[in-house]
């Protein structure tokens, strides 16, 4: 029998049910009536209706880095009070937005389980009672915890959702629109639960999730020496990665999100570095990594010789799922997209390829702007690609992004 929650799937798709009941395999079914028996008494239609309804509240990150801090613990309280209100709007955002894809891809089964999960997240977040003491608090970061930990792996979900059932859709610009949203969506809920429960820990030198002496030449370093342990396992050599410009660029940001964008661009640039010189491979030339730092923002620029983008793929390269990768992937070694970010005790790297889902760029891109910022690429057909982050200072002199 057809749970609740598929039912109600079904009728707010827009395609008949034959279809959607004949696009899946009896185990699809098996496992999704599994799963839906436990998601139908998640499942409130008229809640998130009206929770979507809400304009979402956005944070400016000065707000976080110079929010008072009352010794009675109090900013904790309201920080929680403002999370228990604000993140069930951003969810039921995302899952009207679910509920609109086009039938053939909203019925996808991983794209199923990803909808459930935010309309499973919505109802553990709705439910939670008024937050009116610490006890209360604590009980909403095993909350926030659980649920941080859970959905790591949701990203990595929506690629091959949608790598499978995006195929068949001529409006990619929707699609990626809706990727575009989903991803920096999380970015913005992961980032605000991550910063409630640093200000806890009252790390030194830090505000929450926010690094006061952030210096972007150290995170290149830990990057690089990450993406070079990929490069070699995978290839056997991996090239060396120089960084120039403002070594001594310090100020404060939020290390994570770039800590990603930077692992992407360093794994790609590897790449092409070593596929571009297969026949010489002793002598791989230098990834080149240059900060610029002034009064406005900062630029990291990461130069490869790894041949450059071919012009025929030029406007390709932003495209969600364009990758001149043929393996078939797996697991990526680096815990799947986006799963370091957020989650500084993920593992080192292990068996799996370094590329493939053809996310990288795109994604890169969507978290760049985001940020209030941009990612751009010149390419030297020939040559070596340039890739230029630019990011706003969060310090409170210019306008920055909100959160
Ligand atoms: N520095 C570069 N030099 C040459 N080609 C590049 C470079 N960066 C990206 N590309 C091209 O752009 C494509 C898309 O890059 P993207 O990072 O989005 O996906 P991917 O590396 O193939 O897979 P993923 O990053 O999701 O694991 C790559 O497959 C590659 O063809
Ligand atoms: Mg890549």
């Amino acid at each position: 029998m057809t749970s609740k929650l598929t039912r109600i799937l079904v009728q707010t798709s827009t395609v008949p049910n034959a279809i959607y009941l004949q696009s899946r395999t009896k185990s699809d079914h098996l496992k999704t009536n599994e799963r839906t028996k436990s998601m139908s008494s998640y499942y409130n239609q008229s809640a998130i209706d009206s929770a979507a309804k809400k304009a979402s509240v956005r944070l400016v990150p000065t707000t976080m880095l110079y929010a008072g801090k009352s010794t009675d613990g109090l900013h904790i309280l309201r920080s929680a009070q403002y999370l228990h209100k604000e993140l069930p709007v951003r969810i039921a955002h995302r899952v009207v937005a679910f509920r609109n894809l086009p039938f053939i891809v909203g019925c996808n089964p991983t794209i199923i389980s990803v909808h459930e999960m935010y309309i499973k997240a919505f109802q553990m977040l709705t439910e939670f009672p008024e937050i009116k003491n610490f006890e209360d608090e604590a009980r909403y970061c095993r909350l926030l915890r659980k649920l941080l930990d859970d959905y790591r792996d949701v990203v990595t979900m929506l690629a091959e959702g949608f790598k499978e059932s995006s195929k068949h859709i001529e409006d990619k610009a929707m699609i990626k629109t809706f990727i575009d949203r989903t991803l920096t969506s999380r970015l913005g809920i992961r980032m605000l639960a991550e910063h409630h429960l640093a200000i806890h820990d009252d790390k030194p030198g830090f505000k929450g999730i926010i690094c006061v002496n952030f210096q972007p030449r150290k995170l290149i370093e830990r990057r690089a020496d990450f993406a070079r342990g990929l490069c070699e396992y995978k290839y056997g050599k991996a090239p060396n990665v120089k960084v120039n410009g403002h070594l001594n660029a310090t100020f404060p940001y939020i290390a994570q999100p770039i800590d990603y964008i930077l692992g992407e661009l360093l794994k790609n640039g590897m790449r092409a570095t070593v596929e571009s010189h297969l026949d010489n491979p002793n002598s791989l030339p230098d990834i080149v990594v240059t900060i610029a730092n002034n009064d406005v923002d900062f630029i990291i620029r990461i130069s490869d010789r790894g041949g450059g983008i071919p012009h025929e793929h030029s406007s390709k390269v932003f495209e969600y799922h364009f990758t001149t990768s043929g393996s078939v992937v797996d697991e990526r070694v680096d815990g799947g997209l986006f799963g370091e970010v957020m989650n500084p005790s993920s593992k080192g790297p292990a068996a799996g390829p370094m590329h493939g889902f053809g996310f990288g760029l795109p994604a890169s891109k969507a978290y760049a702007e985001y940020l209030g910022g941009k990612l751009s690429i010149e390419s030297m057909q020939g040559i070596g690609t340039d890739v230029y982050l630019r990011l706003s200072h969060i310090d409170g002199k210019c306008e920055s992004f909100r959160i």
